[in-house]
């Protein structure tokens, strides 16, 4: 792992511009190329830190499946928060984390470059059907834990595996223009301290509300899922107040707290 002496000067003035807005997230530590940056999130397991690396050679998905970071298109970024901080109902906090991180990304990308994108519950970021983002958190499992919530985003358009080809997208491709991939973290850095302040503050209803707003497909929508006796399928009634999934099928209404939702 090699941290850069110099970052590059995009990356240096897209924070200097937005550095009021920063808050907490101010201070990037850049790295040409790492495993993965959530590792070095957690290494370092301080409050606001943010790592940021132009490449990863081992990124992780969610659910065991891997993350492509190639060189150079877009971003991967490991932010260290503490949701055990919250005023109110800690628990409650850490039960949204995802789901605020998810919330600030969109919101950021929107910011940064006016391309309106969705959340799939729990947190993964759509433009139609296709994949733009996708949030990995992972907690340090002590008891004065700190989560590591990573977040990548796809900016330019990259030349994707095969198996990726039809089910991801790049905001350049979306845009049809070239993108400042520093700006776009900038925001959602900004986006990020606030919303990061409405989790530790308990302004959760604003959390879920925003959720709710770039979540279309929370509510009427077919979806299958794994259970422990194999899929079932249902469609989908929105999220309670802890961000679990709402499901209606044949019997009632099923609550999912994780895993992954296919659409039909
Ligand atoms: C997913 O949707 O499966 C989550 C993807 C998370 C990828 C990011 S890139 C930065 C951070 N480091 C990793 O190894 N993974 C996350």
């Amino acid at each position: 792992m090699r941290e850069s002496a110099a970052p590059p000067a995009e990356l240096i003035e897209a924070l200097d511009r937005a550095r009021p807005r920063l808050g907490r997230f101010s201070s990037v530590r850049f790295f040409p190329s790492v495993v993965s940056t959530n590792d070095v999130a957690m290494g370092i397991g301080v409050e606001g830190a943010v790592v940021l690396a132009d490449e990863q050679s081992a990124g992780r998905g969610r659910r065991g499946h891997d993350w492509y970071s190639p060189p150079g298109s877009g971003l991967y970024v490991s932010v260290v928060l503490a949701p055990a901080k919250a005023r109110a109902d800690p628990a409650r906090a850490a039960m949204l984390l995802t789901i605020a991180v998810g919330v600030a990304l969109v919101e950021g990308i929107d910011a940064a470059t006016g391309l309106h994108a969705d959340l799939k519950w729990p947190n993964d970021v759509y433009v139609e059907r296709r994949k733009l983002a996708g949030i990995l958190a992972e907690s340090s499992g002590r008891p004065t834990e700190v989560v590591v919530a990573g977040y990548g985003i796809n900016v330019g358009a990259a030349s994707y595996p095969p198996a990726l080809r039809d089910r991801a997208t790049a905001i350049e491709t979306e845009l049809g223009r070239v993108i400042d991939r520093y700006v776009v973290l900038a925001e959602t850095l900004a986006a990020l301290d606030a919303r990061y302040d409405d989790l530790l503050e308990g302004r959760f209803d604003a959390i879920l509300d925003g959720w709710r707003r770039r979540a279309p497909t929370a509510h009427g929508a077919r979806v299958s899922w794994s259970t422990s006796t194999g899929r079932a399928t249902g469609t989908t009634a929105g999220v309670d107040r802890d961000g679990a999934l709402l499901v209606r099928v044949d019997n009632g209404i099923e609550r999912i707290i994780a895993g992954e939702l296919t659409w039909l």
